[in-house]
């Protein structure tokens, strides 16, 4: 029988279960230099929408095989990757080797049960919400409010139905018969959609943006600083 899609656990564990199959379901290539560079991309993009301070604590949802945790670590306090695939998650800590203020946690696939509340500066998540239902990425917003501090910043990103190239991505994928669909099939997002599930989940400052005629974003900072 094919696999449901919400079934994240089960799902994401057999596209991971080599290095190479990982890299390619993470990035399409398995390429080390360009996952570095791709990785550099994201950072800048953290830096102009959340920042990125030296005293930070990250959290990083989804985080698949550490992408961005490897270059983000060594300019913030410390870097927290969550993932619902124990086999992403061991190829992360190979790759995160010698870099001492990272941590791994392995996650249900619908909360951060095991994250404190009030205890990490930033939440992120990028190139995952295009995997997940609609509700289980507004849960997983609310969820990134519960454990961020007061004054914690969060960050999310989906591809944009509304842009030209997402709309390739929606076309894209339309062309599978309903019973052959992927469960992984990437579904777009919009600006509004972001938008409302930050203001809903009780985000303050809540900001919008496209990219690269593709990318929607969405960032905002948890009140009572
Ligand atoms: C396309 S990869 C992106 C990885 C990483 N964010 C990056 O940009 O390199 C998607 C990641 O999300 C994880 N994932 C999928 N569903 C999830 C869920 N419900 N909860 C947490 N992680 C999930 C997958 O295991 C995978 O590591």
């Amino acid at each position: 029988m094919s696999q449901m899609r919400g079934d994240y656990k089960s799902v994401w564990n057999s596209l991971s279960g080599s290095k190479v199959d990982a890299y390619m379901v993470v990035a399409g290539h398995t390429d080390e230099e360009k996952f570095h560079e791709d990785a550099e991309d994201t950072l800048d993009i953290l830096r102009d929408t959340v920042g990125i301070k030296p005293e930070d604590t990250f959290l990083e949802i989804g985080c698949g095989v550490g992408r961005v945790g490897r270059v983000l670590a060594p300019f913030v306090k410390a870097w927290i990757g969550c993932d619902v695939s124990a086999n992403m998650l061991g190829l992360a800590g190979r790759r995160l080797l010698g870099l001492t203020n990272t941590r791994l946690q392995e996650i249900s696939g619908f909360d951060l049960r095991p994250i404190a509340d009030n205890s990490v500066d930033v939440v992120y998540t990028t190139v995952v919400f295009m995997h997940l239902e609609e509700w289980d990425r507004y849960n997983y917003v609310r969820e990134a409010r519960r454990v961020l501090r007061p004054g914690g910043r969060f960050y999310c990103d989906n591809v944009d139905l509304a842009s030209p190239r997402g709309w390739a991505v929606f076309e894209d994928s339309r062309r599978f018969p309903p019973g052959e669909r992927p469960a992984q099939i990437s579904k777009c997002s919009t600006q509004p959609e972001l938008e409302a599930f930050l203001k809903h989940a009780g985000f303050a400052d809540v900001r919008v943006a496209g990219r690269l005629d593709f990318w929607a974003y969405a960032w905002g900072v948890k009140p009572g600083a």
